[in-house]
């Protein structure tokens, strides 16, 4: 009896802890611009945002997070997507913003997307890592997501991680973690570099250019955010302030590395003749 008091009490405090919210579009983004280019439909289940040759298109969060664990499903061009860019990212405004990155570059029909990240901190970004995926990104929604926390920030790809940058304020390295950020996406037109280097311009005869968006989900912190460090298997799982990455964790890390990654800063000897940023110079992995 008095177990299961205690047990009942400690499950309600933890709910307290965590919001969580299994989003409606409406209730969660504003559509910023591209006028009818942007729409929710569905009951706010679905999102889809257009590019013609006149305008892209844009929205962001309602509101502001501070840590958490963000997912979000993304159906991206399909066909002939060459010259144009799907950018998804979390960012906090004014010259010193923080910001967390994923852009899909689009390519010609059948050859494969990249999936550029990037950190900014304290107004400086510089930090590439890109990738392809091990599937088509255009055939079915597949799950993009970021875990945000005071020690270190996740991307997965289908609860797979394919990137963690560590807080090396140790080190000196500045990590995103006093300023509240907002979600953002925008579809445009970046021909002049996207797709092969910008050799591959946009076939605007194929517009208008759609991708779709679904299933929203937001878990931040009501409370304290810096506890809970003990280990976790299931990245997948709620209770995102525990999750670390695990053995298996970091093995899909570095199958993604090793297999995926085609560009990674931190090995670009050539563009840091002076000795790659700082934080290269710490263990890649947990
Ligand atoms: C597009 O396809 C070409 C040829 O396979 C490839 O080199 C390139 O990395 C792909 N992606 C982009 C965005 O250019």
């Amino acid at each position: 009896m008095a177990f299961s008091m205690v047990l009942f009490v400690a499950l309600a405090v933890s709910s307290l802890m965590v919001v969580s919210g299994a989003g409606n579009f409406y209730q969660d983004f504003d559509l910023t611009w591209g006028d009818h280019r942007a729409k929710i439909f569905n009951g706010g289940q679905l999102l889809s945002l257009s590019l013609d040759q006149t305008s892209g298109s844009g929205f962001k969060s309602k509101r502001e997070y501070l840590f958490g664990r963000i997912d979000m499903q993304l159906k991206l061009v399909a066909g002939n997507s060459a010259g144009t860019v799907t950018a998804y990212y979390l960012s906090s405004q004014g010259p010193t913003h923080d910001e967390i990155d994923f852009e899909f570059l689009g390519n010609l029909s059948g050859d494969p997307y990249i999936l550029h990240t990037n950190v900014f901190t304290q107004g400086k970004g510089g930090r590439e890592q890109q990738f392809y995926l091990w599937f088509d990104p255009t055939r079915n929604f597949h799950t993009y997501s970021v875990i945000w926390k005071p020690q270190h920030i996740i991307f997965l790809v289908d609860n797979t991680p394919i990137r963690l940058f560590k807080n090396a304020e140790s080190i000196g390295v500045p990590f995103p973690k006093n300023q509240p950020m907002r979600i953002y996406s925008s579809l445009w037109n970046a021909d002049d570099w996207a797709t092969r280097g910008g050799l591959v311009k946009t076939d605007w005869s194929k517009a208008p250019f759609t991708a779709y968006y679904r299933n929203f989900n937001a878990q931040t912190c009501a409370g304290s955010c810096t506890h809970g460090t003990s280990s976790s298997s299931a990245l997948s799982n709620g209770g995102w302030q525990t999750q670390e990455l695990d053995d298996y964790g970091r093995r899909r890390l570095r199958w993604v590395q090793k297999n995926f990654m085609i560009y990674n800063y931190c090995s670009d000897l050539k563009r840091f003749p002076q000795g790659v940023p700082p934080e290269c110079k710490r263990p890649r992995f947990l």
